[in-house]
């Protein structure tokens, strides 16, 4: 059974690709991306740093390729990300010196990326994450770069330099853990303020990185109905669900006990025990109830990854774990639970 077939009426169903498979170099990753999924998002090589590395200078490469990858298989495209506060080139912020540009210049280094990014694939990328994760858990603004140097300002005039670039290409804002009452509250405030002042925003996407006893699905259908309330697109970006145990539990701020945490690892290192793989595709199966509920609500649910072995998690909070957050495994085989979520969608 073939994932976006049974999904084709409700929503995409899309992946993110690592450059390997971008460019081809691992079959049988290529082919599952192909078979299953209707929509492709790049995991990495669109973000400022791989795209602008200096300034003025920009690298197009992979991004061509996983754009004509994507438009070789037909496929929903999606650019991730032009302004982000991670994994932004130091020079975007910084003079000659070192010392902070004034805001003029970052707005102008704003309106030069944007606009040589989105120009360059017009009418071929069909939605845009514009802004990534600028607002914090308790609804406040990030203090990020973008946002000391120029202030609030920099999420409008971001959305307004995309859609200057391609007025037909969707524009998007991009969260995580969007199920925090005063963070869904945060965005839906600056939703609000950009449609008030007649900037278009078509869709907020929930990025939906979850473990298995968080986030609550109550708290996330609340936040689907209060995005939808906007009269935009909801769209889960990232999902994926990690199965080890939470490192905030073991693992201070600071990173102190990491000895203690890896311990807590060890069950997890040859493979997923068999009563975890059974949490796991329950938890995969409540989430994709509830998107179905509202499919009239959501249109896009992207995986962030394709099989275990390329996602982040194993990375993340520390080095060397070895998580199990996605669809299919290291083999690029589907999981057990991967029929009931096909069977969902009938
Ligand atoms: O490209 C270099 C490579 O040259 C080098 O050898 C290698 C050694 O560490 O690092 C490579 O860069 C890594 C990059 O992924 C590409 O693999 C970075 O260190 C690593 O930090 C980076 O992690 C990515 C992370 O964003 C960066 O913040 C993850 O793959 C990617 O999954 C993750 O994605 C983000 C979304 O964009 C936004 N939402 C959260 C999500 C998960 O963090």
């Amino acid at each position: 059974a073939i994932f976006k077939e049974a999904y084709a009426e409700q929503f995409y169903v899309g992946a993110a690709l690592n450059l390997e498979q971008i460019w081809e170099r691992n079959p049988v990753a290529s082919k599952v991306v192909e078979q299953h999924f209707s929509s492709v998002v790049a995991e990495n090589c669109m973000k400022s740093m791989f795209m602008q590395p200096r300034e003025g200078e920009f690298y197009f490469k992979d991004a061509d390729q996983f754009v004509a990858y994507g438009e070789k298989h037909n496929m929903h495209i999606v650019g991730h990300t032009l302004i982000w506060h991670s994994q932004a080139p130091r020079w975007f912020f910084s003079d000659k010196e070192g010392k902070d540009v004034s805001r003029d210049v970052l707005i102008e280094r704003m309106r030069n990326h944007i606009h040589t990014i989105v120009s360059r694939y017009k009418g071929r990328i069909d939605g845009w994450d514009v802004v990534n994760e600028a607002i914090l858990d308790n609804g406040e603004y990030r203090k990020s770069k973008f946002y000391e140097i120029i202030g609030e300002d920099f999420i409008p005039l971001a959305f307004q330099f995309a859609h200057e670039a391609d007025p037909e290409a969707e524009l998007y804002y991009n969260d995580y853990s969007t199920a925090i009452p005063a963070k869904r509250a945060g965005i839906v405030r600056l939703a609000k303020k950009l449609q008030e002042a007649g900037i278009k925003i078509d869709g907020l996407g929930m990025q939906e990185h979850h473990g298995l006893t968080h986030a609550s699905l109550e708290e996330t259908e609340k936040t689907i109905n209060d995005f939808a309330d906007l009269g935009v697109k909801v769209m889960v970006t990232e999902m994926d669900i990690s199965v080890l145990p939470h490192a905030r539990r073991h693992v201070g701020a600071e990173l102190t006990d990491t000895a203690a945490y890896n311990k807590s690892l060890d069950p997890y290192r040859e493979n997923l025990p068999e009563d975890k793989m059974s949490e796991l595709g329950r938890r995969y199966v409540d989430f994709f109830k509830l998107y179905l509920k509202h499919q009239d609500k959501i249109s896009r649910v992207t995986l962030w990854g394709v099989g275990d072995a390329d996602s982040w998690k194993n990375d993340w909070p520390i080095e060397g774990r070895t998580d199990y957050p996605l669809l299919f495994d290291r083999n690029y085989e589907p999981k057990p639970f991967f029929k009931d979520l096909i069977d969902l969608a009938k």
